[in-house]
């Protein structure tokens, strides 16, 4: 399911953007008009924006309305609360670039193969996700354990080639006893 080390979103590495509903026969469409890709692979990514507080609701709204595109409304819940957790690092992570006058961005891409759903988060800030034990009192330190609670440990980072900055992504399993599948 990783894409290649160097593949980035936007780059000529990275898969081709594909329209359509993953699982769902060639030439059907599904109700917005677009057209359903022979293979079940797709893949959607957001443009750069500003590693700002305001930078996880962007996130949240394209899961939820990729997810819905692709008839996998199902596993919104669960895939924007990874996806809110991931950029809400990558926020807290970028701040020190912030604070050396450049504005830092931030890509969401989603990737499923009908089988699994990729979340990643592409930033430009220092430092790496780093798994911590929360205790009870804790105000912070959740997001990674929540995340690696929702996927299994299905979840990892990779740097970024050529530019500042990483991957961190996270899959969720669509068709495994695990899949945690609400109604659409
Ligand atoms: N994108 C990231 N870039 C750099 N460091 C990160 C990133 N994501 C997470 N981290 C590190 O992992 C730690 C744990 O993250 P998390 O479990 O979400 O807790 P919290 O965000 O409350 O500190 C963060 O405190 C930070 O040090
Ligand atoms: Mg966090």
């Amino acid at each position: 399911m990783a894409m290649t080390a160097d593949a980035q979103p936007g780059t000529a590495g990275h898969p081709v953007p594909r329209t359509g509903l993953p699982g769902a026969d060639a030439g059907s469409g599904n109700g917005l008009g677009a057209v359903v890709p022979a293979t079940r692979t797709a893949m959607s990514a957001t443009p750069p924006f500003a590693a700002i507080k305001t930078a996880p609701g962007l996130a949240r709204g394209h899961v939820r309305a990729t997810l819905a595109g692709w008839r996998l409304g199902g596993f919104a819940d669960d895939a924007e609360t990874i996806a809110s957790e991931l950029v809400a690092n990558a926020v807290n992570a970028s701040a020190p670039v912030l604070a050396a006058d450049r504005m830092p961005v931030i890509r969401v891409c989603l990737v499923t193969d009908g089988d699994v759903l990729t979340i990643e988060c592409w930033d430009q800030a220092p430092g790496l996700p780093v798994l911590r034990r929360a205790d009870g009192f804790a105000e912070t330190g959740r997001g990674l354990a929540i995340i690696d609670a929702i996927t299994g440990g299905c979840w990892g980072c990779r740097p970024a080639i050529g530019q500042d900055g990483k991957c961190v992504y996270a899959e969720i399993p669509l068709r495994s006893a695990s899949a945690r599948r609400l109604p659409d």
